[in-house]
């Protein structure tokens, strides 16, 4: 089985990188990547792509109109294709059964039953998406039921690891590619179809080859691994303030251990992003429902750690602004839920500007990357008329940190973009309100040279404002 023609259903952060890294790395195979969002389709079409990510210019314009194509005539291209990838959206369920907690699969299905709707070929079904384990047992049911003598599906799984601000990299040059199949002649058939395609450009000895079940569940213990370090560093930074000892330093220091490894134990003011907490979630879900509530507990525990972080950084904020922050002007540094990426879905940003306009704050933001439309949009609440007003009175979204840092009372750093670190902090610091008070909740900054020019300087699981032994 050779495969010759892609579709990939979903067009967004995952789709489109994913899809067109094949069609860089392929180019005897043709890859179109399908939404039925036209705004999206244009914006892949354009020299303007629909998101941020270094390097995905380079390998978009390099093969689109070759062998890459963008298209919301889903049917045809599902008619076309021999595999086809789903990588729709999995959001956390906002009612019904489960709700705040589970996968919403409608999309899924939906791209499912798309796919066994219009299908008059054999054709491969790949499940890219995020999902709960046994997921593909229902779209194997689905097309299934839509199966004839001449028409045949396959499911693979084929989880994606890519992290955002470093999707092209880790694409190219993934630590490992993971395809799950059913373990008869047909599913393995279709495994080693997929492992060709991949083989392209990746060494054999780093795609993994399992049975379905155990790829699903990799990939979100995977999420749920690396968010527990996070938790488990930011429970650490409590303990460090309130002993003097330095979390940066602690985090090497423990990280040198070759059994547990520097990367991500980075304490910071809480993880965000889409995924972390929607898998999270998912899992503690599906924990619940296989009725292993204390397994459900273990991992909600690593979710409820990164929401009393936040917590902890706006009491600090208001505690140690005289317990007060009516009226004054707060300055945040960063929007989107990490550097390079202008993305912002459960950006920790959201959690801290919501609670500075609950205490009648005045917000002043600065993002490299975020559009301003997007601000608005995340700080307002769906639905509550006049909202937008309330926030626009209470924000200004500003052209640089300067402009952000004026008149303010304090600087808080939220994000951690490279620009933040080589700013003109004497500048800064002439034109704030004194005391001029700087938090930091990404450890970038150097805080004796900052408490040197005059600030006065909170770092996230460091020395408190006034400086320990
Ligand atoms: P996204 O919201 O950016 O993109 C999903 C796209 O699918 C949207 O453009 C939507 O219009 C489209 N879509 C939905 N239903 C459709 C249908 N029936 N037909 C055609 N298009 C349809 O989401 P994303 O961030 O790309 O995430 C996709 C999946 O990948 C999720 O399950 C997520 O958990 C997983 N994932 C995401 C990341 C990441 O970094 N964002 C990394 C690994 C895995
Ligand atoms: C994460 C995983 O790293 C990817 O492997 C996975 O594919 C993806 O989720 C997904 O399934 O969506 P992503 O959320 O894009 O990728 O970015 P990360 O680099 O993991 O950062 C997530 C959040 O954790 C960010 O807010 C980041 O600032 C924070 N973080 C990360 C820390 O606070 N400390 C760290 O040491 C590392």
């Amino acid at each position: 089985m050779t495969v010759k023609n892609i579709c990939c259903i979903g067009a967004g952060y995952v789709g489109g990188p994913t899809a067109a890294v094949i069609a860089y790395k392929c180019p005897d195979i043709k890859v179109t990547i399908c939404d039925i969002n036209q705004k999206r389709i244009d914006a892949w079409m354009s020299d303007k792509l629909p998101i941020y990510e270094p390097g995905l210019e380079e390998v978009v314009f390099a093969c689109r109109g070759k062998n890459l194509f963008f298209s919301t005539d889903v049917d045809k291209h599902i008619e076309e294709a021999d595999l086809i990838f789903v990588s729709v959206n999995t959001p956390t369920k906002k009612q019904g059964l489960g709700a705040g907690m589970a996968a919403d699969l409608a999309y899924v299905e939906a791209a499912t039953r798309r796919i066994a709707n219009v299908a008059k070929s054999s054709k491969i079904v790949v499940e890219k998406s995020t999902v709960p384990c046994r997921t593909a047992q229902s779209m194997r049911t689905i097309l299934d039921a839509n199966s004839t003598d001449n028409v045949k599906f396959d499911i693979l799984s084929n989880p994606e690891f890519l992290a955002e601000g470093t999707a092209i990299p880790d694409l190219l040059k993934p630590d490992r590619v993971l395809i799950g199949s059913l373990q008869t002649e047909s599913g393995k058939a279709a495994q080693q179809a997929l492992v060709d395609v991949y083989s392209h450009w990746i060494p054999r000895e780093n795609i993994i080859t399992t049975n379905l079940w155990s790829s699903e569940l990799s990939k979100l213990a995977a999420n749920a691994l690396l968010a527990q370090r996070i938790s488990s560093i930011n429970a650490l930074s409590a303990v460090c303030e309130a002993t003097g000892a330095d979390v940066d330093e602690v985090a090497y220091a423990v990280g040198r251990d070759t059994r547990i490894g520097s990367k991500f134990l980075k304490a910071s003011v809480g993880f965000g992003g889409s995924c972390f907490q929607k898998d999270i979630l998912n899992l503690v879900y599906l924990s619940y429902s296989l009725n292993l509530p204390e397994v459900a507990e273990y991992w909600n525990q690593v979710y409820l750690m990164n929401e009393y972080q936040k917590k902890r950084f706006v009491k600090k904020i208001i505690s140690t602004l005289f317990n007060t922050i009516t009226h004054k002007k707060i300055a945040v540094l960063g929007f989107a839920f990490k550097k390079d990426t202008g993305d912002t879905r459960e950006s920790a940003a959201i959690t801290l500007i919501k609670d500075f306009m609950q205490e009648n704050a005045h917000v002043a933001i600065y993002d490299p990357k975020v559009e301003h439309e997007q601000i608005y949009m995340d700080l307002a609440e769906p639905g509550v008329v006049d909202n937008r007003k309330q926030v626009q009175e209470k924000i200004t979204i500003c052209k640089d940190a300067y402009e952000a840092a004026k008149d303010a009372d304090a600087l808080i750093i939220v994000t951690e973009w490279d620009e933040f670190k080589s700013l003109d902090y004497e500048r800064i610091y002439k034109d704030m309100q004194k005391p001029a008070f700087l938090f930091d909740g990404r450890l970038i900054l150097d805080a004796p040279k900052l408490r040197e020019i005059g600030f006065k300087v909170h770092v996230i699981g460091k020395n408190a404002l006034e400086g320990r032994a």
